[in-house]
């Protein structure tokens, strides 16, 4: 494309005033772009504030409503729920107890706001005693084909219990098409699958594992998620869960692999989320109680940098406040 010169060219003409800006603008956030997280826990009266996430908090069921409530009116109305659940056992068992927190979240959202679309987290390591997420061969593998099932049963558990989507993000091969045919068979052909397709191994994660408490006894994720040097990888892993069943895709963490963000959006043309995952969120909230960042601003920059590399949807923490930012 050939574009013009100076003195006929001047950019900074479109830059002069707020509507003219506003008629060039290419990429639009809005509150309807966000997804909020949301820690779900066992008992009453707890709104437990996470230490290394300030301003996120684990709820009790009695104090969920509360929550939910405060997103519609702020014009949020997708949820992630991620339990964290009264027991623990080798297998994770309670991932699909009937009764398990996650499954009692989602009735009761149901019922008593409707308008709320529920998407579940799908994977072992809140549930396993061991905290990986899946199940453990004897010397401490974590064993690919034998958690396909486990995964299959806690997926079809959270559609009975009413998820409106699936987001698997155990990082097994063959969990897409292991939780499409497991839906399907139990009558859940409407439930769309969100897959964490391209998650990597990064320490971002740091904070939400004190969230969902659901750090890895010994060792670490390395051997299931991915190496954070390869994104030709990720574009792979991309096309993989799409040709499983996926209906949408993410990359996960978001600030530091816009690029495969960017890659994963134009090279498949599916509709891509971004998680700005638990330690983007810790850094920006350090930064700014110290006074050295001007949050607002900080937030809504980063956000619309997701959207612009790309992303359909943003996972965020700061969904409430950006919401509150954009309304103002
Ligand atoms: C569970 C899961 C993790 C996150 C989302 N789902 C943690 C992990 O893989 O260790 C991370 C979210 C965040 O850091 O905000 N597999
Ligand atoms: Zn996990």
């Amino acid at each position: 494309m050939q574009y013009g010169s100076f003195p006929a060219y001047r950019p900074r003409r479109m830059r002069d005033g707020e509507l003219a800006r506003t008629m060039i603008r290419e990429t639009g956030l809005s509150a309807d772009d966000f997804i909020y997280p949301l820690f779900v826990k066992p008992g009453t009266g707890c709104r437990d504030e996470i230490p290394s996430m300030p301003g996120v908090y684990q709820v009790s069921l009695d104090m969920l409503m509360a929550e939910v409530n405060e997103l519609l009116d702020l014009g949020v109305h997708y949820v992630l729920l991620f339990g964290i659940p009264a027991s623990k056992d080798e297998v994770g068992s309670s991932a699909w107890d009937e009764h398990g927190v996650v499954q009692e979240a989602c009735r009761i959202i149901r019922a008593e706001a409707p308008s709320m679309y529920i998407i579940c987290d799908v994977c072992m390591c809140e549930y396993t005693s061991h905290g990986h997420c899946g199940k453990l061969d004897e010397d401490g593998y974590v064993n690919n084909d034998a958690t396909l099932e486990l995964l299959s049963n806690e997926a079809v558990s959270m559609a009975r219990a009413g998820a409106h989507m699936i987001a698997p993000s155990d990082m097994m091969d063959g969990r897409v098409g292991a939780i499409r045919a497991a839906l399907d068979e139990a009558g859940f052909e409407r439930i769309p699958i969100l897959s964490y397709s391209t998650k990597y191994a990064s320490a971002f994660y740091g904070p939400f594992r004190d969230a969902a408490d659901s750090s890895p006894s010994f060792g670490d994720r390395r051997a299931y998620q991915m190496d954070p040097a390869n994104a030709q990888e990720g574009v792979r892993e991309a096309f993989y869960d799409i040709a499983e069943g996926a209906d949408m895709v993410m990359v996960k963490p978001a600030l530091s692999y816009l690029d495969v963000l960017r890659r994963v959006k134009s090279e498949t043309g599916f509709p891509t989320v971004a998680y700005n995952v638990s330690g983007e969120y810790s850094m920006v909230k350090a930064a700014a109680a110290q006074g050295w960042i001007d949050e607002k601003r900080v937030v809504l920059e980063l956000l619309m940098s997701m959207k612009r590399a790309g992303a359909d949807m943003i996972i965020t923490y700061h969904a409430k406040e950006a919401a509150r930012w954009l309304s103002e």
